[in-house]
């Protein structure tokens, strides 16, 4: 459990002020989804700058990559990242075993199993969405998991796939997962139809129904239910968190990230951070001149803090800069001075 300061930050409004009680925050209370590509250690060092509570995912790193890949490029993260999750995708309880030994030796502290990703990629390597039509196989998997790690391994799925339109369904699947063990369940709140779409469309199409995940917790109360998919405001945040344990955010998290600059106060109760987009810039600067002594271009870093100022006057400009591969070879502080550079007037007049 965390031990927080319990105080409600005077600028609180009733909402979050009910929202701040005295209690023990659930360790899922909020959350940054997984996400390929995205939620890199880079990523997570970001995030973590503007949220000290808020719990992150790695990407998915599967099985097959860990057991017979480069462990180190996969597993690395930096201390400060804590609270930080290790995601996994596979389907052999033997293999998960072993890769969740392993992420509990590299420090994480939770195994997460993909339940969730629709791909065509995962579904041929059966895991993913696809492993919810086979609930015993992933009750092996979790017991196999926590027989061989002493941190919690926790379960991200969908509600459904395919067609099928039964809670009961998802009902089941929890039912199933939980008589092994597993007492954490993410729910991304739609089905994942396995034929015709693309990922990308299976974050989109099939219907968002937070309802269900509001049932899941009514029928398991004594689980801890995470709701995900969709959300995109502090008041939805917490109108959820009124209904279930934890909300997990991903793509509204990570095009606007300014938003987790509240979450402490409001939901965690904690102290303000005292922090602005400009000291958050400054510090993920110092970050880059880090990583570019160890080889690593300030370009892998940037990409994930395009949308610190999303929604401020010059952020489009401020964006191109960070993103112009022409200026690689300059360091990231010379980039930064240029990113926040007023523009000349030639250069208002070209950009109109
Ligand atoms: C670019 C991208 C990559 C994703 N990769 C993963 C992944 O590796 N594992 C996973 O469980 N979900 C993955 N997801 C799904 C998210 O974790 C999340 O469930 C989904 O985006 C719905 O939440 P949101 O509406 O808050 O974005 C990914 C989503 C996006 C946008």
């Amino acid at each position: 459990m965390l031990a927080l300061s319990l105080a409600p930050h005077p600028s609180g409004s009733s909402v979050e002020r009910d929202l701040t009680s005295d209690r023990q925050w659930n360790p899922w209370r909020l959350s940054v989804a997984p996400m390929m590509d995205w939620t890199d250690r880079h990523c997570r060092h970001f995030h973590r700058l503007l949220s000290r509570h808020t719990r992150l995912y790695t990407e998915m790193v599967t099985t097959g990559a860990l057991l017979h890949g480069d462990v180190p490029r996969h597993l690395d993260f930096g201390p400060e990242e804590h609270p930080v999750a290790l995601q996994l995708g596979g389907s052999e309880p033997e293999d998960l075993a072993a890769c969740a030994k392993l992420g509990e030796r590299w420090g994480y502290d939770e195994i997460n199993l993909n339940c969730g990703c629709p791909s065509e990629r995962v579904q041929r390597g059966a895991f993913g969405a696809c492993l919810m039509a086979e609930p015993d196989l992933v009750a092996d998997g979790v017991k196999a998991m926590r027989d061989a790690v002493g941190i919690p391994v926790t379960v991200k799925h969908r509600i459904g796939i395919d067609r099928t339109e039964s809670y009961g369904f998802v009902r089941d699947f929890i039912g199933t997962v939980a008589a092994a063990g597993c007492e954490v369940f993410i729910v991304h709140a739609r089905n994942a139809w396995l034929k015709g779409l693309s990922p990308k469309e299976n974050r989109e199409l099939p219907p968002l129904r937070h309802e269900w995940v509001y049932r899941l917790k009514r029928d398991f109360p004594a689980l801890t239910i995470v709701l995900n998919g969709g959300v995109k405001t502090h008041d939805e945040i917490a109108t959820h968190l009124a209904q279930v344990d934890g909300v997990m955010l991903g793509r509204e998290a990570y095009h606007h990230p300014w938003l987790m600059a509240d979450w402490d106060v409001r939901f965690f109760g904690d102290a303000p951070l005292e922090r602005d987009r400009a000291d958050i810039e400054a510090a993920m600067v110092r970050y880059m001149e880090l990583q570019r002594l160890q080889g690593e271009p300030w370009s892998r870093v940037s990409r994930h803090m395009l949308g610190l100022w999303s929604g401020m006057s010059g952020a489009r400009r401020w964006r191109q800069v960070w993103s112009d591969h022409r200026l690689k070879n300059e360091p990231p502080e010379v980039v930064s001075a240029l990113a926040r550079r007023r523009p000349t007037v030639d250069e208002v007049a070209a950009a109109a």
